[in-house]
C-alpha cells in the first residue's frame, strides 16, 4: 500500500500487518483452490432458481443471524452421521467461512491478552484470527500424533486452544485417540475451549476416519468448525460453527452486530443440496478425483526426488515433502517455476523458529497430468537441495 499512512488505531495497524502478510502468501489460484470444473453447476442452478424464481420472502428478507433452519437441519443431520459430532440444528450457526468463526470466536471468548494456544506449525490464518482480536498467542508443538498434549500448560490461564485434530494443517498427522483424551480433560480441567477446525475431512481416501473429537466432549468445552468453501468451492463462502448450548445466543447476537447474517439465497440451495443427496454424490466423484490427484502426485515426487519424504496423505488435499534440515524452504519456493498446482515453504506455518524443512505440496485445484509435469519443472530445483549433506527429518 502506497500513499500517506492513515491515522489507524492499534488494532488497525496489527490487522493491516497480519493481513497484508497473509494477501502476499496468496497465489495466483489460491492454495485453497478446488476443482470447480467437477462441480455440478447445472444442479446447483436449477435449486437456485427454483428458490429466486419462486421469490420466497425466506430468500430475499432479512434473516435469521444463525443461518436458515433449513440449512442448520441439514448440516446438523450431516454431521451428526459423518463426523459424529453431537449437535441440535439450534447449535448451529452458520458463518461465511471458517476464517469468521474464529474470529467471532475470539472476540466473544478472550479479553484483550488472553492467551490462545495453537498447533506449532499451525494454519496461519486462525493465528492472525486471535492476535488481531488482541490475544497472545503460543505455539504447542505437533509430532507424528498431532498436537503434544504433555505440553500444554499444566495450570489454568490458557482461554482457547485452535486445534486441527482430523488432519493436522500443514503436517497432515491424525491426533491419536489418547491425546484427544488428554486434550479433552485438559479443557475440562483449566476451563479453556477447544476451537476443532474440521476443514477437509470430508476428503478421507484410505482407513477409517476417526470421529470429530466435539463428539467424544462431555464438558461442553468444544466449538467445532466446518466448512463448504473447501468441499464445495471457495467462492460460496458458507461455513458452520457448532457451539455447546449455553454460548448460542451469545454467538447469534455477536454475529447479528458483526455483519448481520449470510445471504439466504445461497444457504437455500445448500439445504437442498444436502437434503436431496446431491452433496453425497458429488463427495463421491470429487473424492476419486482428488484420490487420483494424490496418487499422482506421491508417485512422481517418490520417483523423482529421492531423500524428501513424505508426510501423511491419506486425507485431505495437500501433502509435505520434507526437505533436509538446513535447506532454504522459502528460498527455494520464491525461484520455483509455475507448477501448475500449489506450492508453498513449510517454514511459513511456524509461529516461532521452523524445526522442519519442506514444501506444501496442494493439488485442490489440478489434474493428474498437470502434476506429471509440474514435478517435472520443479525437479530441477528441489533435487540439487536432496544431495546435500543432511536428511530431511519427518515429525
Ligand atoms: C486449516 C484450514 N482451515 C480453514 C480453511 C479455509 O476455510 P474458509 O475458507 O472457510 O475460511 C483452510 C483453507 O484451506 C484451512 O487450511
Amino acid at each position: 500500500m502506497g500513499g500517506v499512512a492513515p491515522a489507524l488505531s492499534r488494532r488497525g495497524r496489527l490487522m493491516t500487518d497480519l493481513g497484508l502478510a497473509e494477501i502476499a502468501a496468496d497465489q495466483p489460484a489460491g492454495l485453497c483452490a478446488t476443482d470447480v470444473a467437477g462441480f455440478p453447476a447445472e444442479t446447483w442452478n436449477r435449486l437456485l432458481f427454483r428458490h429466486a424464481r419462486r421469490g420466497e420472502a425466506s430468500v430475499y428478507r432479512p434473516a435469521d443471524p444463525c443461518g436458515l433452519p433449513a440449512l442448520r437441519e441439514a448440516l446438523a443431520e450431516h454431521i451428526r452421521l459423518t463426523r459424529g459430532v453431537q449437535c441440535q440444528a439450534r447449535q448451529v450457526l452458520v458463518v461465511s467461512s471458517t476464517q469468521q468463526a474464529i474470529d467471532l470466536a475470539a472476540r466473544l471468548l478472550l479479553d484483550p491478552g488472553a492467551t490462545a494456544l495453537v498447533e506449532e506449525p499451525g494454519y496461519p490464518g486462525a493465528r492472525a484470527a486471535l492476535l488481531a482480536a488482541g490475544a497472545t498467542v503460543r505455539g504447542v508443538p505437533v509430532d507424528g500424533e498431532g498436537l503434544v498434549a504433555e505440553r500444554l500448560p499444566a495450570r489454568p490461564g490458557a482461554r482457547l486452544l485452535y486445534i486441527t485434530p482430523s488432519h493436522q494443517f500443514p503436517l497432515g498427522v491424525t491426533l491419536s485417540l489418547a491425546r484427544r483424551l488428554a486434550l479433552l480433560h485438559w479443557a475440562a480441567r483449566t476451563g479453556a475451549w477447544i476451537l476443532e477446525d474440521d476443514y477437509d475431512s470430508e476428503f478421507r481416501y484410505d482407513g477409517r476416519p476417526l470421529a470429530a473429537l466435539q463428539g467424544l466432549d462431555r464438558e461442553g468445552r468444544v466449538l467445532y468448525l466446518g466448512t463448504c468453501n473447501k468441499v464445495l468451492f471457495p467462492g460460496l463462502r458458507l461455513a458452520y460453527l457448532v457451539v455447546p448450548e449455553p454460548l448460542v445466543d451469545a454467538f447469534a447476537a455477536g454475529r447479528r452486530i458483526s455483519d448481520g447474517f449470510s445471504p439466504p439465497l445461497p444457504q437455500a440451495v445448500l439445504a437442498d443440496f444436502l437434503a436431496g443427496g446431491y452433496f453425497a454424490g458429488y463427495l463421491r466423484q470429487a473424492r476419486a478425483h482428488y484420490a487420483a490427484c494424490r496418487d499422482a502426485l506421491v508417485r512422481r515426487v517418490t520417483r523423482a526426488w529421492e531423500g524428501a519424504p513424505l508426510g501423511p496423505s491419506d486425507t485431505g488435499l495437500h501433502l509435505v515433502a520434507y526437505l533436509p534440515r538446513g535447506s532454504n524452504d522459502t528460498r527455494l519456493v520464491r525461484g520455483l517455476p509455475d507448477a501448475g498446482f500449489g506450492v508453498s515453504p513449510l517454514s511459513r506455518y511456524y509461529y516461532g523458529e521452523a524445526r522442519h524443512r519442506g514444501l506444501l505440496l496442494f493439488y485442490g485445484a489440478t489434474t493428474p497430468e498437470r502434476i506429471a509435469r509440474g514435478v517435472g519443472l520443479l525437479t530441477p530445483h528441489v533435487a540439487p537441495l536432496l544431495k546435500g549433506a543432511g536428511r530431511a527429518v519427518v515429525p
